[in-house]
């Protein structure tokens, strides 16, 4: 039986295949300082948002190596290891130079050391899903799938995902080995990788939809989706989630929040139903918007 907050009530979906998990996740980008550098105002909070986790029956957190830089996977490891069942999603590939400063690095040798460091950071011995955060653009894409194709071989990385990518990137990676997932900006107002989506849902790919609340802006009142959100009992943010749970059933939206609260009214959405008249009212007035 299904709780009402629960995961679980979003579906599932199986990771390259193999690895199940909830579709509605999280994401441990904003348990980090401001300018995604440093540690979180409330640590305390962070640390309960992260423990809330598995009783809300999330199991697939995101993260990236370079969210604090490092700050995000060393809470997730003092809060949740040795994270029993849930999928802990890394990533790498980008740089840090201070707060919201970020630069892509795909030299090989990076790459593995980003890998071997988060695996160390994380205290496990195979990454579950390890994504690469950007395809450096002054290394070829080629040496950068090459050496992730490498280090699933040797068993280090499970499954591999991409992030902001175009089909042609998809496509050129998985001559190097299967793409799991991919993560891009997407959500109700924001419809520009429609496309990729698609490509997704049509290859049984997972598609990880990044600021799936528009960075928190569909999470307040006064927006497209305050009547249908009044009329589910939910938060706005939760019938953005509902949305986008209901428009491909290989989405698995990560909201982020270091708040325990607006972390339980937005699992609400896992278990709302929307009506096809209401995903279609709010598919057409978000697209309006872009
Ligand atoms: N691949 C990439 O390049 C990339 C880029 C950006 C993000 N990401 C990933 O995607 C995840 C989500 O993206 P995001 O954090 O940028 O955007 P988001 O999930 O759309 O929005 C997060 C913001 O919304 C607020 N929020 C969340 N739930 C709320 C609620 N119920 N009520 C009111 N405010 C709420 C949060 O503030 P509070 O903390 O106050 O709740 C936070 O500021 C990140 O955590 C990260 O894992 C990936």
């Amino acid at each position: 039986m299904t709780h009402p907050l629960s995961a679980t009530s979003s579906g599932h979906f199986k990771i390259g295949g193999d690895l199940s998990i909830n579709r509605l996740g999280f994401g441990a980008m904003r348990i980090t300082g401001s300018g995604i550098w440093g540690d979180p105002a409330d640590l305390a909070g962070a640390r309960a948002t992260l423990r809330r986790l598995p009783e809300l029956h999330i199991n697939l957190i995101d993260t990236a190596d370079s969210y604090g830089p490092y700050v995000s996977e060393d809470l997730i490891r003092g809060t949740l290891h040795p994270y029993k069942g849930m999928v802990i999603a890394t990533k790498g590939g980008l740089t840090r130079h201070g707060p919201n400063i970020w630069a892509a690095l795909g030299r090989p040798e990076y790459l593995r050391q980003c890998v071997l460091m988060s695996l160390r950071r994380l205290g496990i011995e195979r990454i579950d899903l390890w994504q690469l955060h950007r395809i450096d653009s002054q290394t070829p894409r080629e040496d950068q799938f090459e050496v992730i194709a490498a280090m699933r071989k040797e068993g280090l990385i499970r499954h591999v995902g991409l992030s902001e990518v175009s089909i042609d990137d998809i496509q050129a990676a998985q001559k190097h080995f299967p793409v799991a997932t991919v993560q891009s900006q997407y959500n109700l107002i924001d419809r520009r990788n429609e496309a990729v989506l698609d490509y997704c849902e049509a290859n049984d790919i997972g598609f990880i939809p990044w600021s799936p609340l528009a960075s928190g802006k569909l999470a307040q009142p006064g927006s497209v989706l305050d009547t249908i959100a009044k009329r589910h009992k939910l938060t706005t943010g939760a019938t953005a989630l509902a949305w986008l749970l209901k428009r491909s059933k290989v989405m698995l939206p990560i909201p982020g929040t270091s708040n325990v609260n607006h972390l339980v009214e937005n699992v609400a959405g896992a278990s709302a139903i929307l009506k096809q008249a209401e995903f279609d009212e709010l598919d057409a007035a978000g697209s309006r918007c872009i």
